[in-house]
């Protein structure tokens, strides 16, 4: 069977998937070792990444190429408001600041704004996590913090989106309806690449305080 460019894609990246799913934090959470303070920290630093994220894909919601991709029922922003005002309480607005890595990797989702390629490939890298391995988190974040009523675990919920598994399926097919050059696919690789590279180091920054999030 020949190689599709999903599967290319997909290929060219995973062992820095592995990279970024092994973080500390995250292997803390998937323990059940994170406080919900530490869980939270997260939650914050994912909304300065989305709201950037879904402004570039409000920009090229008309592009040829991107504007396949830009789906409301993947819109992530307001589910991140319920759970931070949850995490937070009503004042989450003043309370939660973007880490160092988290103003980089905006600074980079930004820069890509008007190239749609490497939007894809940061939407990619997001949305096809959050509806991978971000159900995992979602369950043991449920599990962990006894979070009832999707409180707290909005983020990971797609209510317009009845079968995952499908969407995950179309997802693979819009990249494979690009119409790229090889130099076009190489350099969404890379940006792939460098999208993961960029979550890393979120992860790492809020890592850092791990001792201050474990629970006993
Ligand atoms: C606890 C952490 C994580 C777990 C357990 C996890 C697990 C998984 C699993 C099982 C898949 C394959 C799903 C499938 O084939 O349908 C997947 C796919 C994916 N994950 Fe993760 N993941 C984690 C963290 C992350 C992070 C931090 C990112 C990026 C920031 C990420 C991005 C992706 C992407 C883009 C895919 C789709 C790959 C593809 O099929 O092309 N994941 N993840």
């Amino acid at each position: 069977m020949t190689e599709t460019f999903a599967d290319e894609l997909r290929k060219a990246t995973w062992s820095d998937h592995d990279g970024a799913e092994h973080t500390p934090y995250l292997d803390a959470l998937m323990r059940g070792q994170l406080s919900q303070a530490g869980y939270a920290e997260m939650v914050a630093q994912h909304y300065f990444a989305y709201v950037a994220l879904e402004a570039a894909a409000q920009s090229l919601a008309k592009d040829p190429i991107a504007g396949a991709f830009v789906r409301p029922e993947l819109e992530r922003v307001p589910a991140l408001e319920r759970d931070l005002e949850f995490l937070y309480g009503p004042d989450w607005r003043e309370v939660i600041t973007p880490s160092k890595s988290t103003l980089t990797y905006v600074a980079r989702i930004n820069q890509v704004a008007d190239w749609p390629e490497g939007f894809i490939a940061h939407h990619y890298t997001r949305y096809l996590g959050d509806l991978s391995g971000g159900q995992v988190i979602r369950k043991i974040a449920e599990r962990t913090y006894e979070f009832k009523d999707e409180l707290g675990t909005s983020f990971y919920l797609f209510p317009e989106i009845p079968d995952l598994k499908a969407f995950k399926m179309g997802y693979r097919d819009w990249l494979n309806a690009l119409d790229l050059s090889e130099t076009q696919r190489k350099r969404m690789i890379n940006e792939t690449l460098l999208a993961y590279q960029l979550n890393t180091e979120v992860l790492v920054e809020i890592g850092k305080q791990l001792p201050t999030y474990l629970v006993a």
